[in-house]
């Protein structure tokens, strides 16, 4: 069925944007991805539940991804062809927000001289995208529940109810079942909107997949400011896998547009991270689900970092001779290619590439 014609007008607020088709900026699968068993996890069950038209609550950190995983899902539904309409809730002060919502007819309030159609119309056999969910007030809580019930709303001033049909996507870095429990939050709302839940790691947690990202990142602000492309050495790649990354995938790419720009890597090098034992856990990824770090793992996994950044200097020093490489290092040249090959170290394209152990060697 056909949302209600409407004539097209200019928003009261920023425009909403022309309802997007979820291919703006999403990066390649491989890099969303990357090779973490974390990641691999969100990608299966994504998979499963993309072309499906279950609504899905995106949770994570802030600058984990979520709304590159929501474009994602978009471009992979039964209705990748419509429209992808975002609301960033709480970008929009409460008044404003139901109008941007749900539109009004001329005359609904003062200075509403011409009808406007909501986002919700517009996102009319697409995906409404409702970002940090976990900050709308009660009253509009009460009426997207009855959107997700009925696939019913009534423009704000309209005599009558109109029909639309869509996938929802929230997406919240709350904890939305402690909102639910603190009051702040309506249960009933919380269970049509998390229906399943798709949850991302922190970047801390897919340190494996940090060499592909700074790879991707490298070429995108290479190009876009004009640089030439330095990758990164192994020491400096190293420190970025160690550190913590409170800030997520927007602090990495931050970090990475900086070193293109300035050439360092200011704030984590700043944090020297090898020294603390939690960033020896992280580097292993060895945090248990329990919290803790077991010291025979993360002992293990820090010496084979110091032996991949050995190796990978005295590969330089011998401009990737092996054979003097291995006869430097005192080891047999098999000994030395098992250790790549088991530290993901390739050379690419005459530059240095340093892979995740698990990612296939290039
Ligand atoms: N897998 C990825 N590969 C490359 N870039 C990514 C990836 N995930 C996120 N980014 C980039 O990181 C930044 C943050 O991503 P995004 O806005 O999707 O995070 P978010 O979880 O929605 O953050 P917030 O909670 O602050 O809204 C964006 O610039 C995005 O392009
Ligand atoms: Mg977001």
């Amino acid at each position: 069925m056909k949302a209600p014609e409407w004539p097209a007008l200019p928003s009261l607020l920023n425009p909403p944007g022309a309802p997007d088709n979820g291919d703006e900026a999403t990066p390649p699968e491989d890099v969303i991805f990357g090779v973490s068993p974390a990641m691999q996890q969100v990608r299966t069950r994504l998979e499963r539940i993309a072309p499906t038209n279950i609504p899905i609550l995106i949770t994570g950190e802030s600058g984990t991804g979520k709304e590159v995983i929501a474009r994602l899902i978009h471009r992979r539904s039964n209705w990748a062809s419509g429209p992808l309409v975002k609301v960033n809730c709480p970008a929009i002060p409460g008044s404003l927000l139901e109008s941007e919502l749900f539109g009004y007819e001329k005359g609904a309030f003062t200075g509403a001289n011409l009808s406007k159609p909501g986002r919700v119309e517009l996102a009319h056999e697409g995906t409404l995208f409702l970002d940090e969910i976990g900050e709308l007030d009660p009253g509009l809580q009460s009426k997207l529940l009855q959107l997700l019930q009925e696939n019913c709303f009534m423009r704000l001033g309209a005599q009558q109810e109109s029909r639309v049909h869509m996938r929802f996507l929230c997406a919240t870095n709350r904890h939305l079942e402690a909102e639910v429990e603190a009051g702040r939050f309506r249960q009933d709302l919380y269970y049509r909107i998390n229906v399943v839940s798709l949850s991302l790691p922190p970047l801390r947690e897919r340190a494996q997949d940090i060499p592909v990202l700074v790879d991707y990142f490298l070429r995108q602000f290479s190009a876009r400011y004009e640089r030439p492309l330095e990758p990164l050495t192994p020491a400096q790649m190293a420190m970025l896998r160690a550190y913590g990354w409170p800030g997520n995938l927007r602090e990495l790419e931050n970090q990475i547009k900086s070193y293109v720009v300035l050439g360092t890597l200011q704030r984590v090098e700043n944090e020297s991270p090898h020294r603390s034992a939690d960033a020896g856990a992280r580097l292993a990824g060895e945090i248990s689900p329990d919290g803790s770090f077991p010291l025979k793992n993360v002992t293990r996994q820090a010496i084979h970092e110091m032996e991949r950044e050995i190796i990978l200097k005295v590969l330089e020093a011998n401009q990737w001779n092996r054979k003097q490489t291995a006869q430097v290092l005192r080891i047999s040249y098999r000994a030395l290619l098992y250790k790549l090959k088991e530290a993901g170290i390739t050379r690419r394209r005459g530059s240095l590439a340093v892979q995740s152990p698990s990612e296939p060697a290039a």
